[in-house]
């Protein structure tokens, strides 16, 4: 019996959100306290992803039977079916985003394993739950009635075979019933026995074989990648091989090998070789349960790609990969590339000879080449001839622009030069009949794509009309499987992979690790698996590495045959253009990108302006909600004489309104251009407001990748009341809805009511959810934000700003009772001026007008009060202090 993975505790909910009330609200939360807890449980729920630790309230839930006769999934036996049936009863259902849930072995050795099969799955972007055996519970495994995980795959079967009793009957519980699938992996035999029975499974393992000679099972229904008319002839890595026997009809190899002694044995003439099962596959005819298990880890290559066959497969198709790859392969510093290295007029010609021997094999093949005209003929004479012929070719190769002179674009002082040299390119390219009409372009080191020079962007369009461009940079080199793409200002940026090539190796003998090395990445390594894991693979490589050994020919052919030979994968070539467009097609939600702080990454700080810094960014951000006492805190916060904020926009004031909205798509030179200042500007602490932070789904991630150790401030006021100020100011502002409907008729419109009222009673209304909203910010900010009370701020400014000023660390600290008094025909707290006068803050802010009709009152209280509940036990739980209107409002009793 297994110890390590404990039973799911039902204390977790109250251990989660403890409640301590105050005495004197004791009683008023006493009767909402129950509702409180699991509203918030709720909310949690609905904002956090599925599998980011929740935990099931019982065991119980394993066994819910979703009733519904909407869309569903089902698998059948040997084959996907993926039904809709608007008539089905009970059917079980697996959540629409489901993933695979790793049961990881703890035991250290055996952690690099455990680490590959995560990366494998994440390399292929399939949602993964790791949970590691020993120290960890088994997380929730439905949610609402839907199953969570579409596979279950266990890093060591005997963690399987050996789990407690309750945890084995929930796994295969949840298997049966939601028709998930297990693969397991046999770990490294630790103990002296060479055969073993595996658990109660009609099955026995033999261990510590060396194996030669696999072939795979055609009869099979698990291949999908894996190619299977071949066998993998000689002598298979590692020396701890499983094979798995059984007479039950429950078991069908998948793949099978001869001992390595065999050949010695097998002296009878003509008779048959036995071979062992090395990968097996149960049907479920024993136990519901379909199971592949594999006799050893990814020592051997072949295993990689058998592996995401059996998760598609076990899964029911739901986590899968296309077969299609798009593959595109750039030349670039065409012309750049010094003396002695470079294309020969032969180089040239061998390259045109394996593009078509590519071309067969992948449609649409083409060598994309970058140039430099600048470096024309600065080779070897022989060089220089191949220089001519790459020209007298160019029809043969699409091409695209690199930099004239080869100058990385973060390094130019103006864009007029960088326009200049792009011309001069430009020019070269006419003047020699260079085909250039593909729209795409690369920067020298990525340089200036990201992070973005936006001089780069706007003389990419204004010279060569560029609509996409690649790097390896966004967001950050490694690891290579996160790379991912973006748009901006019209450019699709996409990821680039790395094949292995620079400028540097160029020779056989130069390749680090040497010729094997290289064949290894190409023969099921490295290389290789980019290509499985990648849709979507833009490779770079240089003109060098098509002279010299012409290790870029070598590469790309030995890679295209291999992978033809031993997989399903259907290699296609789109012109660069086409391939971003499909790139975006395959992941729109891409598209946006997320601005990152450079100075996080050193390789973007060496292809970062030195012109920027970003000891310019803010350190402080005041998120709203609006109507809360942004504008207040923000004037007060600027008299200090340490504390800066950012210059004010022309459209937006002094709010930039950079992470909520469309601003943000200006980019991160538009955002600085407002925190002026030197390089070092340590003396001053900057920071921005902008009260549409709070309610934006996007702000608090958008802050958090640009801002990650920011100070954040909050500020809260009782929600009906911000509602009834923001329909004031829109009246102000002359809204349609708000002159032509009283406040009350806007909050309680019901859907068929016109746009305008109904815009107007989502702005009124959405930014007053607190819970909803703060939520998205302490998950990033969990111990960075300051909660301020409204009313605090409102009538006790001067305590307000002390507590401020020691959140934000700020000294000197100033006293504020010398700067701000109350000013009687304002009713509001001013700034005291030179010569003893006050300045308030204008007309809008602080206005007079009626109080809010009763029922308006009472209907508010009540739209409020299960937020309000949330509010308080996400405040209590991250330690943050309870305004005092939210415990005087809960202290009501709920019917207003
Ligand atoms: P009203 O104008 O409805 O009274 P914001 O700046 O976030 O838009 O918030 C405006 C609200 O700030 C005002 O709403 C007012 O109640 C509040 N406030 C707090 N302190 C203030 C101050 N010293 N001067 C003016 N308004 C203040």
């Amino acid at each position: 019996m297994s110890k390590g993975i404990s039973p799911i505790c039902h204390s977790y909910t109250m251990r989660l959100f403890r409640v301590t009330a105050p005495p004197r609200i004791r009683t008023g939360l006493i009767i909402t306290v129950v509702v409180s807890l699991s509203s918030l449980w709720l909310l949690m729920q609905q904002i956090s992803s599925p599998t980011e630790g929740e935990k099931s309230p019982s065991h119980d839930s394993v066994v819910i039977k979703a009733h519904t006769s909407a869309k569903e999934t089902t698998f059948s036996q040997n084959r996907y079916t993926h039904q809709t049936s608007q008539d089905q009863g009970d059917v079980y259902l697996i959540a629409e985003e489901s993933a695979a849930l790793v049961i990881v072995h703890g035991d250290e050795k055996q952690k690099d394993f455990g680490n590959q099969i995560l990366v494998a799955l994440d390399a292929n972007r399939f949602k993964v739950k790791a949970v590691k055996f020993e120290t960890q519970e088994l997380p929730f495994l439905v949610k609402g009635g839907e199953g969570l995980y579409s596979i279950i795959i266990f890093q060591n079967l005997l963690t399987y075979i050996n789990l407690r009793e309750v945890d084995r009957s929930l796994i295969d519980g949840y298997c049966q019933r939601y028709k998930v699938g297990i693969v397991a992996f046999t770990g490294p035999s630790l103990d002296n026995e060479y055969s073993m029975k595996v658990g109660n499974f009609p099955l026995v393992m033999d261990k510590k074989m060396t194996l030669k000679d696999l072939s795979l099972n055609s009869e099979s229904p698990v291949f999908h990648i894996t190619k299977t008319k071949r066998t993998l002839s000689g002598i298979l890595p590692g020396e701890d091989w499983t094979v798995f026997r059984s007479n039950h009809s429950t078991y069908q190899s998948i793949a099978l090998a001869k001992t390595r002694t065999q050949d010695m044995l097998n002296l009878v003439p003509d008779s048959k070789p036995i071979l062992h099962t090395t990968v097996i596959h149960d049907l479920g005819h024993y136990d519901g349960i379909q199971r592949v298990l594999f006799g050893s880890d990814f020592t051997l290559w072949l295993h990689y790609i058998l592996f995401l066959d059996s998760v598609r497969f076990l899964s029911g198709g739901r986590l899968s990969v296309d077969l299609k790859r798009y593959i595109l392969v750039d030349v670039d510093d065409i012309f750049v590339g010094s003396a002695g290295i470079r294309m020969k007029r032969i180089d040239v010609e061998a390259m045109l000879v394996e593009q078509d021997i590519l071309a067969k094999l992948v449609p649409g093949f083409r060598f994309n080449l970058g140039f430099s005209g600048k470096f024309f003929q600065r080779g070897t004479d022989e060089e220089n001839l191949g220089d001519e012929r790459l020209l007298k070719h160019a029809d043969k190769f699409w091409w695209f622009p690199h930099m004239w002179n080869h100058m990385q674009p973060h390094k130019y002082n103006s864009s007029s030069k960088m326009i200049q040299d792009m011309k001069k390119n430009k020019q070269f390219a006419q003047d020699n009949w260079i085909p250039v009409h593909k729209g795409y372009a690369v920067a020298p080191h990525h340089s200036g794509v990201y992070p973005v020079q936006e001089e780069l962007y706007s003389s990419w369009k204004s010279v060569w009309q560029i609509e996409a461009t690649s790097t390896e940079e966004y967001p950050h080199l490694r690891p290579s499987r996160n790379r991912r793409g973006f748009i901006h200002k019209g450019i699709m940026v996409i990821p680039r992979q790395t094949c292995g090539l620079f400028t540097h190796t160029n020779f056989f003998r130069e390749y680090p690790g040497g010729r094997s090395r290289l064949d290894k990445s190409i023969n099921g390594g490295e290389l290789f698996r980019t290509v499985i894991n990648t849709p979507i693979s833009i490779f770079m490589t240089h003109l060098s590495n098509y002279g010299s050994d012409r290790l870029g020919l070598y590469t790309f052919d030995a890679l295209i045959h291999f992978i033809q030979a031993w997989t399903n994968i259907q290699l296609v070539t789109l012109p660069p253009v086409e391939t971003a467009k499909k790139y975006f097609e395959i992941f729109p939600k891409e598209k946006d990108p997320l601005w990152r702080n450079p100075c996080e990454d050193s390789r973007h700080l060496e292809i970062w302006s030195s012109k920027k810094s970003c000891s310019k960014l803010p350190q402080l951000v005041v998120v709203g909600p609006q109507k809360t006492g942004t504008t207040a805190l923000y004037s007060f916060l600027s008299l200090h004489p340490y504390i800066r904020s950012n210059l004010p926009s022309e459209k937006t004031f002094e709010e930039l309104q950079f992470f909520s909205g469309p601003n943000y798509n200006n980019g991160l030179d538009w955002y600085m251009k407002y925190f002026p200042g030197g390089k070092n500007n340590s003396d001053q602490y900057r920071f921005e407001k902008s009260a549409t932070y709070f309610d934006s789904p996007y702000a608090a991630t958008r802050v958090h990748a640009l801002l990650p150790t920011a100070k954040i401030i909050a500020i809260l006021t009782n929600p009906a009341n911000r509602s009834y100020s923001w329909y004031q100011h829109m009246k102000v502002h002359e809204d349609k809805a708000a002159l032509n409907h009283s406040f009350y008729e806007v909050i309680t419109a019901g859907s068929d009511s016109g746009r305008s009222v109904k815009s107007l009673q989502k702005r009124c209304l959405e930014p007053g959810k607190y819970a909803t909203h703060l939520y998205r910010w302490l998950k990033y900010f969990p111990k960075q934000i300051l909660i301020i009370d409204g009313n605090q701020l409102r009538d006790d400014p001067v305590s307000v700003m002390s507590k401020v000023q020691r959140f934000i660390g700020i000294q000197p600290r100033l006293d504020y009772k010398h700067f701000l008094r109350y000013d009687s025909r304002k009713g509001f707290f001013c700034i005291i001026k030179r010569k003893g006068k006050s300045e308030c803050l204008g007309k809008s802010k602080g206005r007079i007008y009626p109080p809010m009709e009763p029922r308006a009152v009472e209907y508010l209280n009540l739209y409020y009060r299960q937020h309000n509940l949330q509010l308080h036990s996400l405040l209590e739980n991250y330690g943050l202090t309870v305004p005092d209107w939210l415990v005087k409002d809960l202290a009501r009793p709920p019917q207003g």
